[in-house]
């Protein structure tokens, strides 16, 4: 079958058997391994891509489901190709180890930070429970994502 979707902005017609997972299509088919695999059955959230504005993991998903629908993956979190605010944040904070947590991590904290500009720190736990880190004991993780989201409150557009 042939499968259309839109992957960090750009228009992709694939062909598919029915059984590949999104995971499969965006890392085998579109050469975009920063989606990582793990556990592959929806434990770890390292496979984390935001599909249509929610945060899903792509190891459960089949490709099919995402027909027609626009996914973005760690390589189109910068539009300009350079560090996002939470990619740059969580450098700064020693919230990467390994890395292997960190592209799942930043999707889940970025379609948080898009639907909740001021999460409260409960909040910012819901929404990377489900997301494991074998490194860095989670809270400078959860400080980058914290700090981020002050600082567009308080910049506003910045
Ligand atoms: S690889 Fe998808 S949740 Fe672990
Ligand atoms: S930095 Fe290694 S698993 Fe999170």
């Amino acid at each position: 079958m042939n499968l259309h979707l839109t992957v960090n902005g750009v228009a992709h017609e694939v062909a598919i058997v029915p059984t590949e997972r999104l995971l499969d299509v965006l890392r085998d088919r579109l050469g975009l391994t920063g989606t990582k695999e793990g556990c592959a059955e929806g434990e770890c959230g390292a496979c984390t891509v935001i599909v249509d504005g929610l945060a899903l993991n792509s190891c459960l998903m089949l490709a099919a489901q995402a027909e027609g629908r626009s996914v973005t993956t760690i390589e189109g979190l910068s539009a300009a190709g350079g560090l996002d605010a939470l990619q740059s944040e969580f450098i700064e904070r020693g919230a990467v180890q390994c890395g292997f947590c960190t592209p799942g991590m930043l999707m889940s904290a970025t379609a948080l930070l898009r639907t909740q500009p001021d999460p409260t720190p409960t909040d910012v736990r819901a929404a990377l429970a489900g997301n494991l880190c074998r490194c860095t004991g989670y809270s400078a993780i959860l400080d980058a994502v914290a700090s981020v989201a002050a600082r567009a409150v308080e910049q506003p557009g910045d």
